[in-house]
């Protein structure tokens, strides 16, 4: 009798639990609060970020940062996270949204000290010993559970993956560039003890969180390399998910010369064979990582890259790149633009070409992705743009792939480079809908 009580209460735990929205489907949702920075129709609060979060499992604040000297986490803003509370701004939300789980990330490339060899070093050193990981893991849970958040995200710094360079000029340089740096360049010499050392870091916090169930998620950077860091099989019985943000593989500070599709499904011609998707997922499974732990992130934002006068741009990558395109009105910073940016410059217009003289190109495959281009105007002044980016329609794509290969979920990075003001269409968060509609 009392065992039959104890199924059904458990039975109903179940139910009860975040993972039964979208067809079971996770859905993460990040955000950005850097975003409250942006001026004008950017400016992101949490009378924007409210309208999304029907559609999300999982919230997750980014960003916590590791303190160089004590290894401590802290907040990352203090004066925006906790003197303002937006902390608790945050995870009040709960209240009206019952079933939402509000998650603190660390990392994520927000918290970055040092440079070359020293920069974020303080991740490696949290690792190095059981004494700092100790030191890591109190302060998370003090945070944690100070705050009312459910769990943390482990968004961790590790070196990236050094990014192809180009000797030659353009011309033949994509396949001289495979033969001349397909043998890596050792970035880490501890890397092995790292990623040891990591899966102990994730061991000892799912000890220290159990008493209070919170949750324990991981989100692998874009550029960092999954097999030299991280060890799937042996984090898999401590985390409750790992999202792969399997996009980036070039952007125009990394790559400034070198450009492609934002985030390709499968293995594309001429390119390394872990730089698509589907690598990147494959590996993961491969090494006894479980599929219903397995989110795959999806990008909300453009990458630009500035075109010269004799760029060439019949085929991807394209030819007579120069770095960065300029910053976009509303997020402002150099070679990224959000999805709002990039749709008022593509919509519209007759024969794939917008009104300002965008010309995109469309993917019959989907499996690529999309770009759109723009070349340069001497007369007008205006500088050439080509522009990789994800919309409702490649990030429905990845819905479905996530879909198909019985993944976890999905998670939206991020939701305030979304269209949350609904500029391109009458529909807030269009690429997070989609998504979510393709589950
Ligand atoms: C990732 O590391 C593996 C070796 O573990 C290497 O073969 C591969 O080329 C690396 N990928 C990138 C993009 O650097």
């Amino acid at each position: 009798m009392e065992a039959r009580i104890v199924t059904l209460l458990a039975f109903f735990a179940i139910l009860n639990c975040c993972y039964t929205l979208h067809n079971g489907k996770v859905v993460v949702c990040n955000y950005e609060t850097k975003a409250h920075l942006r001026e004008g129709q950017g400016k992101f609060d949490l009378a924007a970020l409210e309208p999304a979060l029907q559609y999300c499992t999982h919230l997750i604040y980014g960003y916590a940062a590791i303190k160089e000297d004590t290894l401590k986490l802290v907040p990352l803003n203090e004066q925006f996270d906790v003197i303002r509370d937006n902390y608790r701004h945050v995870t009040n939300l709960k209240v009206k949204y019952p079933n939402l789980k509000v998650i603190l990330s660390v990392g994520g490339n927000e918290d970055v000290t040092g440079e070359g060899a020293e920069k974020n070093l303080k991740y490696r050193q949290v690792l190095e010993s059981s004494a700092h990981r100790l030191a890591f893991i109190n302060s998370a849970h003090t945070l944690v559970k100070g705050f009312g958040f459910d769990g943390i995200d482990l968004a961790w710094e590790f070196p990236e993956t050094k990014p192809k360079k180009i000797k030659t000029g353009f011309g033949k340089f994509w396949s001289s560039v495979k033969k001349t740096f397909s043998g890596e360049t050792v970035i880490d010499e501890k890397a092995e003890e790292h990623r040891d050392q990591f899966t102990s870091l994730i061991r000892e916090l799912k000890t220290a969180f159990k008493p209070d169930n919170f949750l324990i998620t991981l989100t692998v950077l874009p550029n960092v390399n999954s097999t030299v860091y991280y060890d799937p099989r042996g984090l898999a019985p401590y985390v409750d998910f790992v999202t792969l943000q399997a996009f980036d593989f070039y952007t125009p500070q990394r790559n400034p010369k070198l450009a492609d599709f934002p985030a390709p499904l499968y293995d594309l011609i001429d390119r390394r064979p872990d730089e698509n998707v589907d690598a990147w997922i494959k590996y993961w499974l491969n090494n006894g990582f479980p599929v219903n732990k397995l989110i795959l992130g999806i990008p909300t934002y453009g990458r630009t890259w500035k075109l010269d006068e004799d760029a060439k741009v019949d085929s991807v990558p394209p030819e007579g790149l120069d770095g960065a395109g300029a910053p976009g009105p509303l997020t402002k910073d150099a070679g990224i633009l959000s999805y709002p940016e990039v749709c008022l410059k593509i919509r519209g217009g007759t024969g794939n070409v917008s009104p300002s003289g965008y010309r995109k190109i469309p993917d019959a495959t989907n499996k690529k992705g999309f770009y759109a281009y723009k070349l340069p105007d001497g007369e007008k002044n205006e500088e050439g743009v080509w522009i990789a980016y994800e919309d409702p329609q490649t990030a429905a794509s990845k819905g479905a792939y996530v879909k198909s290969k019985g993944l976890a979920g999905i998670a939206l990075d991020d939701l305030t480079l979304d269209d949350f003001r609904g500029v391109c269409s009458d529909n807030k968060y269009a690429i997070l809908k989609a998504a979510v509609a393709a589950l």
